[in-house]
């Protein structure tokens, strides 16, 4: 069972903002409650609102609460002790000074205690945090420490450059935890182990078996007032940069033994994946933006005019992407990742469709394998049986299993702030990672960024645009439901 190793100071930068109010208070406290923290710790919010201790940890409870079904009153009364907050800017060393002299005056009296910033903050202010986090002496030898920051990292791979170069010269390498939330989630972990405990599964997963593999994130989901962050960023690097390009190296890595080596394979498959040749690159990707509609039965309008979006916006919330890999086990095999937002329901999937070499009779379909991460996750083989009578004609056969977490279960920012406290990197993205995943999107990013490239409507609460449909026909598939 993981449990933080050591007293520790987690310092939240951004602390009133979405990501702080949505998932990472609530994780924290699923923590004090599954009693992981030790006994001296503290949760140290940062940000510009004026705000006091009292003030701040009615905001975490507020958020807390707002996201638990129910909570322990006394856990959450004692978590909220270990809660302070330091109102500063990000470019005042002196604000930083104040923060490290609270720390220290917090974490007096404790042993090897650990101190990780985690930035939940726009990549305009990184780099004066990241300075700061030095000239304030909030990071300070021989006191271990780790900056936390979330997915895209950078905007570009030269926004990429520029912050990694920063982060290097601020900290040291293994100082420096880039956080993809899909590498805590248990379900897209077991993407690998289910491959490793399963040889079976290792002996279908072969370009001479499959026919294609689908790849789906979709959410009912709009851009929750983050128009600031969305409306630069879009649905492309949002889901792709990094969740769908980890899911699909997770699929494809070469098993091999000890976890010392997972880095290594994961990122090397990353590194196999390429665009596949194609006349033009609107064959290799589609952008769509959702219109008004409806979701949920709710009315919902379209994203041009949600709050603080252009009216003549191009930024895509959809995407589908059609990718290839080089290992010599999928050679071949097309990848057609697809996500969106103000989709019709919330499912993360990965389908694998298996070739089928010849019609056995009325009613057979291709074999096929769904992983399903989210949504009503489970795990399902279609296979075919035989329906009575002399003709062979075929039904559907559903091995299934409904593939939910067992054991120590617990939310991804969670499991993931707990390994950064412990110093443990493996489901932490690389440099390299993040670099090879800006490498091969670049090109499609630059094409998508064009006037003329075509951005496809769709209603809200649809499964995104018509010609998305269109588009995978023309390679004679349809998209897997
Ligand atoms: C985040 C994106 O990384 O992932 C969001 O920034 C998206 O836009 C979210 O909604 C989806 O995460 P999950 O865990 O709900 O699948």
């Amino acid at each position: 069972m993981i449990a933080s190793s050591s007293p520790f100071s987690f310092i939240l930068f951004g602390a009133s903002g979405h990501l702080a109010t949505l998932k990472i208070y609530p994780a924290l406290y699923v923590l004090a409650l599954k009693k992981r923290f030790p006994k001296e710790y503290a949760i140290v919010g940062y940000a510009r609102t004026e705000m006091d201790d009292a003030s701040f940890r009615k905001l975490v409870e507020q958020s807390i609460r707002a996201s638990m079904p129910e909570v322990t009153e006394k856990v959450l009364e004692e978590f909220l002790t270990h809660v302070f907050y330091q109102q500063g800017q990000y470019d005042s060393e002196a604000d930083f000074s104040t923060l490290a002299k609270k720390l220290t005056a917090i974490e007096k009296g404790w042993k090897d205690t650990v101190r990780v910033a985690y930035l939940s903050i726009p990549p305009s202010v990184f780099p004066q945090v990241l300075h700061n986090l030095n000239a304030g002496q909030v990071r300070t030898d021989p006191v271990p420490f780790r900056c936390i920051v979330e997915k895209p990292v950078g905007n570009d791979l030269k926004s990429f450059e520029e912050l990694r170069e920063q982060l290097m010269t601020n900290f040291r390498e293994g100082e420096v935890y880039l956080l993809d939330h899909y590498l805590g989630k248990e379900a897209v972990r077991n993407v690998y182990y289910l491959r490793l405990a399963n040889p079976m599964l290792e002996r279908l997963f072969k370009n001479t078996l499959i026919r294609h593999v689908e790849i789906t994130a979709s959410e009912p989901g709009g851009i929750e007032g983050r128009a600031g962050y969305f409306e630069h960023t879009g649905t492309f690097r949002d889901m792709f940069q990094s969740h769908l390009l980890m899911i699909s190296s997770l699929l494809t890595m070469r098993l091999r033994e000890g976890e010392g080596t997972l880095i290594e394979s994961r990122k090397n498959a990353l590194e196999q994946l390429y665009l596949p040749p194609a006349a033009h690159l609107n064959d290799i990707v589609l952008q769509g933006q959702y219109a008004a509609g409806t979701v949920d039965k709710k009315p919902i309008v379209g994203y041009r005019q949600e709050k603080d979006i252009a009216p003549e916006s191009r930024t895509n919330t959809y995407i589908a992407l059609k990718l290839q890999s080089r290992t010599s086990r999928w050679e071949g095999v097309p990848f057609y990742l697809r996500s969106g937002k103000r989709m019709h329901k919330k499912e993360t999937r990965i389908s694998i469709e298996f070739q089928m070499p010849f019609n056995v009779g009325e009613g057979a379909k291709p074999n096929r394998l769904d992983i399903i991460l989210q949504g009503e996750a489970g795990m399902r083989f279609h296979l075919q049986t035989k329906l009575g009578g002399s003709e062979p004609k075929f039904r559907p056969l559903l091995l299934e299993d409904p593939l939910v977490c067992f054991g120590d279960c617990l939310p991804e920012h969670g499991l993931l702030v707990l390994e950064a406290i412990n110093g443990k990197q493996q489901w932490f993205l690389t440099f390299e990672e993040v670099r090879t995943a800006w490498r091969l999107l670049e090109p499609l990013q630059v094409h998508l960024d064009r006037p003329e490239t075509p951005l496809f409507l769709y209603p809200a609460g649809s499964d995104g645009p018509e010609e998305a449909k269109m588009w995978i026909q023309k390679d004679g598939l349809q998209w897997l439901e």
